[in-house]
């Protein structure tokens, strides 16, 4: 019987360190405990077939081929990116048939894409009973998804993918390229509420928010804006009042992730709480990158009982909030919100219990 490989990857929260790690800076992160199964087994042609069983479509390519797949197929490029990326890091990985299936909600800005290559990568290796380093891994994903989907993301997504640890939290440096792990408190616990208006990266916003943070560590003089303090920002009078902004998000960020893991240290969830309404904060004055709709989440969540800090997450623009809240009262704040929500906007929002998780696995294999 031929070999057979299951792979899971998961999506992924940021909790504190928002656009900071294509700034050389900090991220708090935690993967979730959903994500993307790919299956894969061994095809004795140099090709790659792919199924999912979520958008119910197939596509098929030769190993070889550099063009993208366009149309309806677009959603291929994933795993042929991360194949080809493989590939030609001297990483021999032959045919094969994969077929996929995701439990993550789409839209919501959970890195679905990541845990896509993640999965893919990790399924694919392992059926040639091949092997990377953990970060190499997620740089090789992050590359296909540069290189060939397009998108200009940071390295963020897959490494919270691949480095995810069971009721902890991943601290991230993006200057040393290094992941160490934080425990989470007991008695906290994670809520997604997702504010209804998707989040899409292929938006020209992000790409836009990369070039400002060039611009101002260029302005002040530094490599990178993890270079410099919030204080040195908020001193540097001559920079034009965008990319002072942009470069005060940027370095706040990087400062409240290291106030984050005091805080968590001390078992301080009070603070931590605070911290995020504060990134929160920046990312709609600074950084311009939340919605009315997850302002109005981020307000209800600072009026409900028992939450202790609330924001956007990930690259925003829409999706969902992150909501750091007292095990004990999860039940009854699920309860609530979605009420509250419509009262207050209109619209609908969806709410979901998670929990920090283990990162990208073999199921089988
Ligand atoms: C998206 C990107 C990440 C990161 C975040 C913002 O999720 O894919 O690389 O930049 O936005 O922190």
């Amino acid at each position: 019987m031929s070999k057979t490989v299951v792979a899971f990857a998961p999506g992924r929260v940021e909790l504190l360190g928002n656009h900071t790690d294509y700034n050389e800076g900090l991220v708090l992160a935690a993967a979730i405990d959903l994500g993307v199964t790919a299956r894969a087994e061994r095809l004795e042609a140099d090709v790659l077939e792919v199924s999912s069983e979520t958008n119910g479509r197939r596509a098929q390519a030769s190993l070889d081929q550099r063009a993208p797949f366009t149309g309806d197929s677009a959603w291929a490029n994933y795993p042929l990116g991360v194949i080809r990326t493989l590939r030609d890091a001297g990483l021999e990985v032959g045919g094969l048939r994969l077929q996929v299936s995701s439990n993550l909600p789409l839209g919501w800005g959970l890195s679905s894409s990541a845990a896509f290559e993640v999965s893919t990568a990790l399924a694919a290796l392992s059926l040639y009973d091949l092997s990377v380093e953990p970060m190499t891994l997620a740089k090789l994903c992050q590359k296909a998804e540069n290189e060939f989907v397009g998108v200009q993301c940071g390295l963020l997504d897959q490494a919270s993918s691949v480095f995810g640890r069971e009721g902890e939290v991943i601290r991230l440096d993006f200057r040393e390229v290094s992941a160490s792990t934080v425990p989470m408190p007991a008695h906290a616990a994670l809520l997604l509420v997702d504010s209804g208006v998707p989040h899409e990266l292929s938006g020209g916003e992000y790409n836009e928010r990369r070039a400002q943070c060039r611009a101002a560590a260029a302005a002040l003089g530094v490599r990178a804006l993890r270079d410099v303090t919030s204080k040195a920002v908020a001193a540097a009078t001559s920079l034009d009042p965008v990319t002072r902004a942009r470069a005060l998000h940027i370095t706040g960020e990087n400062e409240r992730v290291q106030a984050g893991v005091a805080a968590l240290e001390a078992n301080r969830l009070d603070d931590f709480g605070r911290l995020m309404f504060e990134s929160h904060e920046s990312s709609k004055r600074n950084f311009g990158n939340s919605t009315s709709f997850l302002d109005s989440l981020v307000e209800i969540a600072a009026a409900t009982p028992g939450v202790l800090g609330a924001r956007l997450t990930g690259g925003g623009f829409g999706g969902a909030t992150i909501w750091l809240v007292e095990k004990a009262q999860a039940p009854a704040i699920l309860q609530t919100v979605p009420e509250a929500y419509h009262r207050k906007t209109g619209a609908t929002c969806k709410v979901l219990l998670t929990k920090p998780s283990q990162g990208a696995r073999l199921l089988h294999g």
